[in-house]
């Protein structure tokens, strides 16, 4: 299973810190051994269920929003950081593990679609990827990032890495709300 995540997230070694790589592989690991999911399924479901015939899927967005929280971290450090600290490795975890309950939120129906399954509709998977990773021994940082990424969020006073996080991830998702800016195959 280890190798499937490695595959899944080559961006889990832009992780500095050992034990958070580790800790963020674990969850990783632990949500697919949760899931009614199969990996494979990351790379061909859609990443929401909130765009009709949305074109991008799973893995596609989220190895995205991590990749443009890391940049948009990056450029903040550069001109900002004085001011402004910003701890890379949080934000890198922090974007890989956002969605990780999603593996507990979605399953595939009878017809071979996704859907939001009845633990999802309970719990929806801010809060299922906060206990999966807190089983993992990801620290409290990161799992913030996690618990607020979303419009639950908005409810909570998010840190600085939480902002970041929580931006990309609406970045990669808001402009696939209006059909006229989505190309259809
Ligand atoms: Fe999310």
């Amino acid at each position: 299973m280890r190798d499937v995540v490695a595959k899944l997230w080559p961006e889990i070694q832009w992780i500095e810190n050992p034990k958070l790589r580790q800790q963020v592989t674990q969850t990783w690991i632990n949500a697919l051994e949760h899931s009614p999911l199969q990996p494979d399924d990351l790379n061909r479901i859609p990443f929401t269920l909130l765009v009709p015939n949305c074109p991008i899927t799973f893995m596609e967005h989220k190895r995205c929003v991590v990749h443009i929280a890391r940049q948009s971290a990056q450029a903040m450090q550069e001109f900002m950081g004085r001011a402004l600290p910003i701890h890379l490795d949080t934000v890198i975890a922090g974007a890989i593990l956002a969605d990780v309950g999603k593996l507990l939120e979605y399953e595939i129906g009878p017809d071979g679609e996704c859907r939001q399954s009845e633990r999802g509709e309970a719990l929806r998977h801010p809060f299922t990827g906060v206990a999966l990773a807190l089983e993992c021994g990801v620290p409290d940082e990161v799992c913030h990032i996690i618990a607020a990424h979303a419009a639950e969020g908005d409810l909570v006073k998010r840190t600085t890495e939480a902002f970041i996080v929580h931006h990309a991830d609406f970045m990669a998702f808001l402009p696939f709300k209006n059909p006229k800016n989505v190309k259809v195959k």
